[in-house]
């Protein structure tokens, strides 16, 4: 099986990972701190990541601080080819090429899992259901989880009671979740909407599915740049929220007569499908930010479509029996990193200190922890916010004595 795709991109691919270290402060001051320590020193670490700029900062950071680093795509579809053959030069072991079948992209994990590692990184769950269903949990220390859904995935596994590790939900850290999913992916999935299509935002109907994090973000970015945003949701409280932060809310029935763009941010299935397609517009642009291509249902624009073609790069027409034509962005995966390049480099500075930070802190305490999924430490969450104001040149205020002793009384 090939590793990566292209050995002869790893000069563009290391220009790419010195641009996003630039960008990433706090992560690169990790690095540095590790490089004297070493804490993770023979440490094996398998992570599957998506394969982007940010990710090999990271790796390359575990590196410095003495762990032995296999990785693996976290998605067929957004591994930056380049990326991956310049972390091959820096002696990381990669498995992962832009477009693998999904037969390669299980045995890319597998394979990386041979590395026999001490702690497991995922993002989406996939490398640590593996390693429970293929019998390497037992030598595994612990892990980490980058993303919401990975996080729900590894929940119920351990429900069930069949977590053999404990697991650090890093999505779930307030440095993570409220900024990664909220303003990165804001920000990238209209990036990755616009590098496919060059369409006009500026006075569309742009429905957003899910009013959590993620969509949240969608929403801000879309309205910022003109368009007129609809929100479908399920959760009551979230679509109160919606409503009150200004968008139009309704049922995706309704949506799907309305909306230009549609944008799916649930990390749940069959958003967008038949009964929906069917009612959309001429010209109407699908496209996914979720972690799974389930949420646009690919299979039933296959089956209703009369016939399809590849307009443009990332973008498929799908000619349906109403003489419509609808377009599918990305094969409903991430739009945002398989069109664009993911989330900019300084808000994954946030994300990739938590697990930095976090795979540390598993090397030092995995042992004496339980196999459940555990909060990233507070402290590592605020010393992650407080790194990242220093390198923003923001100064805050400390609470006085006297407010310590006032905020914590009952007395008044
Ligand atoms: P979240 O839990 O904060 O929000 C999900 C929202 O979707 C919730 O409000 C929920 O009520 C709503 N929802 C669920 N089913 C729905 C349905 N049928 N119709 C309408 N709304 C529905 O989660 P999040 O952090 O926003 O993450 C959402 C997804 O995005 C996950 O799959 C996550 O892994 C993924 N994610 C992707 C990126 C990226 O780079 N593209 C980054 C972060 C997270
Ligand atoms: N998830 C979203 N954006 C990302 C990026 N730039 N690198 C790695 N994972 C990501």
């Amino acid at each position: 099986m090939p590793r990566v795709k292209d050995h002869k991109l790893a000069e563009k691919g290391g220009l790419k990972i010195e641009w996003a270290k630039a960008h990433m402060p706090v992560l690169s001051s990790i690095a540095e701190r590790f490089s004297s320590e070493k804490p993770l020193k023979d440490v094996r670490v398998s992570a599957c990541l998506h394969v982007t700029k940010e990710t090999a900062v990271l790796a390359l950071t575990l590196k410095e601080g003495g762990a032995e680093v296999c990785l693996s795509a976290s998605n067929p579809l957004s591994t930056q080819d380049d990326v991956a053959a310049a972390l091959v030069d820096e002696g990381i072991d990669v498995y992962a090429w832009r477009g693998m079948s999904k037969n390669d992209y299980y045995r890319a994990i597998e394979s990386n899992l041979s590395c026999n590692p001490q702690i497991t990184m995922d993002d989406g769950g996939d490398i640590t259901v593996m390693a429970h269903e293929k019998r390497y949990a037992s030598n595994i220390l612990g892990g980490t989880e980058e993303t919401t859904t990975g996080v729900i995935r590894i929940r119920s596994l351990a429900d069930e009671g069949a977590l053999r590790y404990p697991l650090i939900a890093v999505n779930n850290a307030e440095t993570k979740w409220n900024f990664d999913n909220v303003y990165g992916t804001g920000q990238s999935t209209i990036d990755g909407i616009l590098r496919a299509t060059n369409i006009m935002i500026a006075g569309k109907w742009f429905v957003v599915a899910g009013y959590g994090h993620v969509g949240r973000g969608i929403a801000m970015r879309a309205r910022g740049m003109g368009a007129k945003v609809i929100v479908t949701e399920v959760d009551p409280i979230k679509a109160l929220l919606a409503a009150m932060d200004g968008y139009i809310v309704m049922p995706m029935k309704k949506a799907a007569e309305i909306g230009d763009i549609f944008v799916t941010a649930t990390g749940d299935k069959d958003i967008i499908k038949a009964e929906h397609i069917s009612l959309m517009k001429e010209g109407t642009i699908l496209a996914n930010a979720g972690h799974f291509d389930v949420e646009v249902s690919v299979n039933d624009l296959e089956l209703m479509a009369l016939s399809s073609r590849q307009i443009r790069e990332n973008v498929k027409e799908y000619l349906l029996p109403n003489g419509r034509r609808v377009y599918l962005l990305g094969e409903g995966r991430l739009v945002n990193l398989v069109a664009a390049e993911g989330h900019p480099s300084e808000v994954m500075d946030m994300s990739f200190s938590n697990q930095a930070l976090a795979v540390e802190y598993l090397v030092k305490e995995g042992k004496n922890l339980p196999p459940k999924v555990l909060p990233v430490p507070r402290d590592i969450d605020e010393k992650v916010a407080r790194l990242k104001l220093k390198s923003m040149g923001i100064e805050i205020d400390n609470l006085a004595p006297e407010q310590e002793r006032y905020l914590s009384s009952w007395r008044g």
